[in-house]
């Protein structure tokens, strides 16, 4: 629970098939993370976890990027006003960006400073931005992972909170990369959103700060209880 005993309210914003929110839901539904999601926002009408959301009895709708249209040019500043009066109706403490696959601008990214998160599939700062699991087989990396960061006007550049690392193994596809990569981001997320819930997590003049010490370099998943 949240210092005031209420569970953290939770806008989560997808554009795919929503495992990550779905892993999240669980851990709010099994009394493990103490949050709840109060809103879902996709800017894709055909998400796949639109339905999965409907079918749950979670808030959901589309906010479809490809109707903000101005003199032929996509509309950021409306859609993401939609966005965030959406959002801020819905009394969300904490906004998290699962597999929101769009680019946030400054403004937004200041609207939610210290209150937006996302999931990145590398061990950033290594592979940012798309591809990361045929970037990391190109690379020769023997090991990859994931990453929950603070959101900052710098792209996949925020303060990474939690890593978990995988090995990348001699046979691997970026398929059976991603699924490696992906059982561990399914762990992740709730981990860091259950920190922030119960305050040991907090963001302070710009920087995030654990146990109240400053957090100069990301945990390590299973390094912490
Ligand atoms: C996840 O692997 C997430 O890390 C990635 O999209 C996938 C979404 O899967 N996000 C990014 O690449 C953000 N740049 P999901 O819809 O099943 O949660």
């Amino acid at each position: 629970m949240t210092a005031s005993g209420t569970p953290l309210r939770l806008a989560v914003l997808v554009s795919g098939r929503g495992s990550n929110l779905a892993a999240i839901a669980a851990r709010c539904a099994d009394g493990t993370l103490a949050a709840t999601i109060v809103q879902v926002l996709s800017d894709r009408e055909d998400a796949g976890a639109l339905p999965w959301c409907a079918s749950q009895g979670i808030a959901a709708r589309a906010i479809a990027a490809a109707t903000f249209r101005q003199d032929g040019q996509f509309d950021r500043d409306g859609f993401e006003s939609a966005l965030m009066q959406v959002i801020d109706a819905s009394g969300a403490q904490l906004v998290v960006l699962a597999g929101f696959m769009r680019v946030l601008s400054a403004r937004f990214v200041a609207h939610y400073a210290g209150r937006l998160l996302n999931i990145h599939p590398s061990l950033l700062p290594r592979h940012k931005g798309l591809h990361t699991h045929e970037r990391a087989l190109a690379a020769g990396d023997l090991e990859h992972g994931a990453s929950v960061h603070y959101v900052t006007a710098e792209l996949d550049g925020g303060p990474v909170v939690l890593q978990a690392h995988v090995p990348v193994l001699p046979n691997d596809t970026a398929d059976t990369l991603a699924a490696r990569v992906l059982s561990q981001e399914h762990q992740l997320y709730s981990q860091v959103i259950g920190w922030i819930a119960t305050d040991r997590l907090q963001w302070q003049n710009g920087r995030p700060r654990f146990d109240g010490i400053a957090l100069n370099a990301p945990l390590q998943i299973g390094e912490l209880t």
